[in-house]
């Protein structure tokens, strides 16, 4: 099984970088976080109180979760049987994840659905806690950050209105699977690197292991 894990905080450019990084290696790329959004997306769609955690159990329960990598290799959810993607960057979507994300049956959901997604090909994963708590014993381990006032700069550059301080501090300060950084991972800056320069110097750490480009 080999899993290269790129966990960071809010836009210090995971998906980017991850997404090309499985291009360039001809690995399957898996996006978790947008897991965990189309969760909190059926948790409120169903009217749940996504502070409570008994509440968001039982909403979990009632939803059908379909996970797997598609013909584009990437990772896609389905929620009973439907694709919920056009929903996931929305402004309640984004408000409430991170209180979703802190329940410890959707943690456990979610990583399980990981888990078996590494079963059958080699992947580049994204997430907070990849790393840490999905796949500890990988030895690829990235984690990726930038200064807050930049993360925040390349948002709003999306045109979004996404909070991220306050997803980061929920992210970092919760018990299950908090954000940090694994012992073992590699540290990378993003702030003044190109795409490009991050999946590079990702490259170069992974080819005295024998995973080189196509
Ligand atoms: O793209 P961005 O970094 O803004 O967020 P994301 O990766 O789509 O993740 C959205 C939220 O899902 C995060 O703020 C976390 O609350 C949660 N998440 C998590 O708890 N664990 C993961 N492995 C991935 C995401
Ligand atoms: O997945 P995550 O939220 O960590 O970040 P992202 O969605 O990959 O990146 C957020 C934004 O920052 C995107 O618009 C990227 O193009 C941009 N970005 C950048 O300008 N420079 C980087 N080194 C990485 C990302």
């Amino acid at each position: 099984m080999i899993v290269i894990a790129i966990d960071g905080p809010a836009a210090s450019g995971k998906s980017s970088v991850s997404r090309r990084l499985a291009k360039r290696l001809g690995f399957a790329y898996v996006n978790s976080g947008s897991m965990y959004r189309a969760v909190t997306w059926e948790v409120l769609r169903q009217g749940a109180d996504p502070a409570s955690p008994e509440t968001v159990g039982a909403a979990l329960s009632r939803a059908e979760i379909t996970c797997g990598i598609g013909e584009d290799s990437e990772s896609f959810i389905h929620v009973n049987n439907a694709s919920p993607d056009a929903s996931l960057r929305d402004g309640h979507v984004n408000r409430h994840v991170s209180l979703v994300s802190a329940v410890p049956a959707v943690r456990e959901l979610v990583s399980t659905r990981l888990r078996a997604l590494a079963q059958d090909r080699p992947l580049v994963m994204e997430g907070r806690d990849i790393g840490t708590a999905v796949f500890p014993e990988t030895p690829f381990k990235f984690y990726l950050d930038a200064s807050p006032e930049i993360r925040q700069q390349r948002r709003e550059a999306e045109g979004g209105t996404d909070q991220i301080a306050a997803r980061d501090q929920m992210d970092s300060s919760r018990k299950a699977a908090p954000l940090k950084i694994a012992p073992d991972a590699r540290f990378v800056d993003t702030s003044h690197l190109t795409i490009d320069g991050v999946v590079d110097a990702i490259l170069d750490a992974l080819r005295p292991f024998g995973i080189v480009p196509k």
